[in-house]
Order: C-alpha cells, then structure tokens, then sequence
C-alpha cells in the first residue's frame, strides 16, 4: 500500500526526501509499463475532477491521458462551468464534489484557493498550477533530471527568470532531493523570502545548496541544468510588455549559456516564447530535452494518482 495514499499533493514542502524520490522511481516504473504495453490499471472505477481556472495545454492533457491508462476516469472542468468563489463558496464545492469523485485536480490563481479547497475535501486534491507553485512539473523535472543523469546530488540547476510559480517549486523540490539550485532574477523579481529560507533549511538538510542572484554570469557558473520559464505568468499578462524590458538581459540565449558547463543541459517547463525569455537556437538546440521534459508530466501524473488514489 503506498504510504502517501490519500495525502494532498499542494506544494513539494510537505513532501520528504523519501516520498518525493517513491514518486521518482515509481513513475519511471510505471513508464517503463506503458513503452512495454503492459496494463497497470490501478485505478478501474476512479474518477479524477480536473478544474481549470486557468489555460493549460500540457496539464490538462497529460491528466486526462493518465486517469485513462490507470483505467479511471477524468472530467474537465472550466472556470465559468461552476464559477467557484462566486455561484457557491469554495468549501461547499470541494465538501460535494468528494462525494462524488475520488481525486481533485486544480489549476487557479492564488494558492489559498488550492489550500481551501483542500481543507474542505475528503479525497485527495493536487495542484496543477497556482501563482506561487508548480508542484507537478517539478515532479516531472526531477525524473527527468534523474533520468538523463542517473542522480540527483552532485548536479546544479539554475533557474534563469522571473521568480515565479516555477521557481518555488524548483527551490522546494532541488533542495529537498539534493540537487543545487540557484535563481537567477532580475532586481524586483526574487523569490518570496520565506520560500527561500524554508529551502535553506531543507538544503541543510539533504546537504546541498541554494542561492539566489541578479548576476546570470555569476549564477550560470558550474550549471549541469539551465532552466527558464516564461517572464509574464499566466495572472501576470497586464505586466508583460514592462517585464520585456526589466528581463531584457536576462535571455537564456547562446551568449548566456557560455557561462554553464559546456554539456549543460536546457529546460523549460513550456509553453516557450522564442525570442523572449529563450533564443532558437537554445530551446531548439541539441543541448534541450524540453519535449522529454514535457512527456515525462505524464509519468509524474500517473505516479502521482496511483499513490494517492489507489486502493
Ligand atoms: N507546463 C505546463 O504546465 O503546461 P500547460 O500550462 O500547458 O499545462
Ligand atoms: N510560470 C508559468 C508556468 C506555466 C506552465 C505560468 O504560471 O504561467
């Protein structure tokens, strides 16, 4: 029986070393399933409620594929369709619909949407996406990066960008496992303060370190992983043409990678504005695993749902 059964999956913080690196190898088991056409249809009769409040092409397909191959099933749901907050309070929609359903999916805007929603549901809620955190990528990065290398201590991560969502979860998720990470921001765009010192703390504890930089040459030094993610968020957009100028600098292009090892390698969550926060010639170069990256939310789902649904 998995020991996470039935946990909420909100952000990597309340995830320990131990569980988080079960998550790993078990998605790499269950993909390793899926390419040898063997069916492990763990969760026959389950029924996943996936709501959107925001867009999403990656998330949004990837759980739906997954709640199909574990022989379950899942329902998309958009903002508008049950206007939650606003047509019933968010407790009175999580309290029905765990009548209903064994798992909740949700994308939104602020994570204390997430955290009430949560509160109020007696079957598992996930995160797939909320201002502060990207709980699921950063699950799908860390079976990527142990995938390509074998480990996860003795690699250094640096996340080039806006100190967003992603960067959160990749402080959480590095510095439980052991990975270094620094993040590389522009003056007026940095992490969240206590976000950073928690991640201390878990670096302490796994004995790595995390950093934080305005200077990309000085952050890029030593690199195995460059990661980059959009510099207007989805929430953020009113901001974007500002954020154009202010992360000008900051482009992980040929010129800006010269400062990482020279077999670094290039993620980015996607979706990707060439041009912008990335070159062409980077996302599109043959230092970038971005579509193994992006295929790998689908291991990192079904792992996910599996450990938490299953009987
Ligand atoms: N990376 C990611 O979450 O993609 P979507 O926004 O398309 O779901
Ligand atoms: N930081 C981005 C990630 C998209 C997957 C956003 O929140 O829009």
């Amino acid at each position: 029986k998995s020991k996470i059964k039935n946990k909420h999956f909100l952000t990597l913080d309340t995830y320990s070393k131990d569980e988080i690196e079960y998550l790993v190898q078990y998605a790499i088991k269950l993909k390793d399933l899926q390419k040898k056409g063997i069916p492990h249809r763990y969760l026959e009769g389950k029924t996943l409620a996936m709501i959107f409040e925001k867009s999403s092409m990656r998330t949004r397909v990837s759980f739906e594929a997954a709640m199909y191959h574990l022989g379950g099933h899942a329902l998309y749901i958009s903002r508008d369709e049950i206007s939650m907050g606003k047509r019933e309070t968010i407790s009175d929609t999580a309290n029905v619909m765990s009548r209903f359903v064994d798992g909740i999916m949700i994308r939104t805007f602020g994570h204390h949407i997430v955290e009430e929603l949560a509160a109020n549901a007696s079957v598992p809620v996930i995160n797939g996406l909320t201002d502060d955190y990207h709980p699921t990528q950063v699950l799908a990065d860390l079976i990527t990066i142990y995938e390509k290398t074998g480990k996860f201590a003795g690699n250094k991560l640096v996340y080039v960008g806006d100190g967003n969502n992603m960067a959160h979860s990749l402080l959480f998720g590095c510095a439980t496992v052991g990975i270094d990470c620094t993040i590389v921001t522009p003056e007026g765009y940095e992490v969240h303060k206590d976000i950073m010192e928690k991640a201390e703390e878990k670096a302490k504890k796994s004995g790595c370190t995390v950093y934080q930089t305005t200077d990309a040459a000085e952050g890029l030094k030593d690199a195995d992983i460059v990661y980059t993610d959009v510099w207007a968020s989805m929430g953020f957009e009113d901001s974007a043409e500002e954020r154009k100028g202010v992360f000008r600098n900051y482009q992980v292009n040929e010129d800006l990678v010269k400062n990482a090892n020279e077999d670094y390698m290039f993620f980015h969550c996607l979706p990707a504005h060439r041009g912008e926060e990335v070159s062409a010639e980077v996302i599109d170069g043959s230092h970038s695993v971005v579509f193994d990256q992006a295929e790998n939310r689908l291991h990192a789902h079904k792992a996910i749902l599996a450990a938490l649904l299953a009987d």
